[in-house]
């Protein structure tokens, strides 16, 4: 029987680690395969709200988890909501549990009628994930690319506008707030305020990883480097690039130098951190084109899809001049 107890997500040290355990085993062969750690699990199910997240779990008869899933609630009735998974243990998928998973979350979110939210970004190779919400009718609601390269860098990418990391006790709320809203209106205004908070909670923020590109009218652009790394599963170390944004008053020009130069200060920085991998999940056509001069590949599309009566419109609107961040992504937990 799939017997699923659902409670709220509190962070907890073991508990933590055997949801990153299970996670790594699921993507493990995958091009989404990464550092899988209890500090991932914490930043993907930290609350992004005063609500704590749903988690489902299913475990065997010697309480060895096997599957879970989980919706991170969103902060207002304007954000979305991300739902982690379903995720099931290698060893025992095809005997029913993620779609008994996947009937749980639909029945949790039943319970709050009106509130949005969206897959975690789903490889398109690997048909199991996504078609198990096909089957379910939920909706397609965007697409995204997983982009990765090698570190450290070789070359030295050419950059005309200098970068600095965040100074110690600075005061950014305002500016990032004021960027991040003129960058992606869509995610609402709550959002947008919280970002500077939103980015340093998140259990992998290092100060260094906090890139600025300063202009005559105040902040020009950001980009925010979590590095990431497990000894446990002796993963290559990465660094996501969780978030890239610029000013949008800016010039074309000046706008890619922005970018060009917030890239290469990140790989520095992710390099610098020790990873062996940079890693980015990107829908915005001007920061993919950054990412692939900069050595970035492609190594799938991803794709989210919503509940088939949510309301609205998707949050990853195609050709929306914006960026957004990754699985863990801060952007929509409240991403990435
Ligand atoms: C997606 C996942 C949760 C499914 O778990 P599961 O316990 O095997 O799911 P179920 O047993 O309920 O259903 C499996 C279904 O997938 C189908 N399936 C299996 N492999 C498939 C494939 N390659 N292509 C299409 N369908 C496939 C099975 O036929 C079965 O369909 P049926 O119920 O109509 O017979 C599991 O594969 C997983 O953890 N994948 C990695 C994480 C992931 O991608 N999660 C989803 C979103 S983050």
């Amino acid at each position: 029987m799939n017997r699923i107890t659902v409670v709220d997500y509190r962070p907890d040290p073991q508990l933590d680690a055997e949801l990153a355990n299970l996670g790594y085993a699921a993507i493990q062969g995958w091009p989404d395969q990464r550092p899988f750690t209890p500090a991932l699990v914490r930043s993907s199910l930290r609350p992004a709200g005063m609500t704590a997240s749903t988690l489902a779990l299913h475990r065997d008869a010697d309480g060895t988890l096997l599957a879970t899933a989980a919706v991170r609630w969103p902060a207002t009735l304007e954000a979305t909501g991300r739902l982690w998974g379903p995720i099931v243990h290698p060893a025992v998928r095809g005997r029913g549990l993620g779609g008994a998973l996947l009937a749980t979350v639909v029945e949790v979110l039943a319970a709050r009628p009106g509130v949005r939210v969206i897959t975690a970004e789903i490889p398109e190779s690997r048909t199991e994930g996504w078609s198990l919400f096909e089957r379910a009718g939920w909706r397609a609601s965007g697409t995204s690319s997983l982009l990765k390269r090698p570190l450290p860098t070789n070359e030295d990418i050419p950059t005309t506008v200098p970068v600095r990391t965040v100074r110690a006790g600075e005061y950014l709320d305002q500016a990032l707030a004021t960027r991040f809203g003129g960058a992606r209106p869509d995610l609402g205004y709550a959002t947008a305020r919280d970002t500077y908070s939103r980015w340093s909670a998140d259990s992998r923020y290092v100060p260094d990883g906090l890139l600025l590109v300063e202009g005559p009218q105040g902040l020009q652009g950001a980009t925010l480097v979590y590095p990431l790394s497990h000894s446990v599963t002796g993963e290559p170390a990465e660094a996501l690039i969780a978030d890239l944004i610029t000013c949008r008053h800016l010039d074309r020009t000046t706008a890619a130098a922005v970018r060009s130069a917030l890239v290469a200060a990140a790989l520095k920085a992710g390099a610098a951190a020790g990873a062996a991998v940079a890693r980015a999940v990107v829908d915005d056509a001007d920061v993919l084109a950054t990412l692939l001069v900069a050595g970035f590949e492609v190594a799938d599309r991803l794709r989210y899809y919503a509940p088939p009566d949510s309301r609205g419109a998707s949050i990853l609107t195609p050709g929306y001049a914006g960026w957004r961040l990754g699985a863990d992504l801060p952007t929509i937990s409240t991403h990435g």
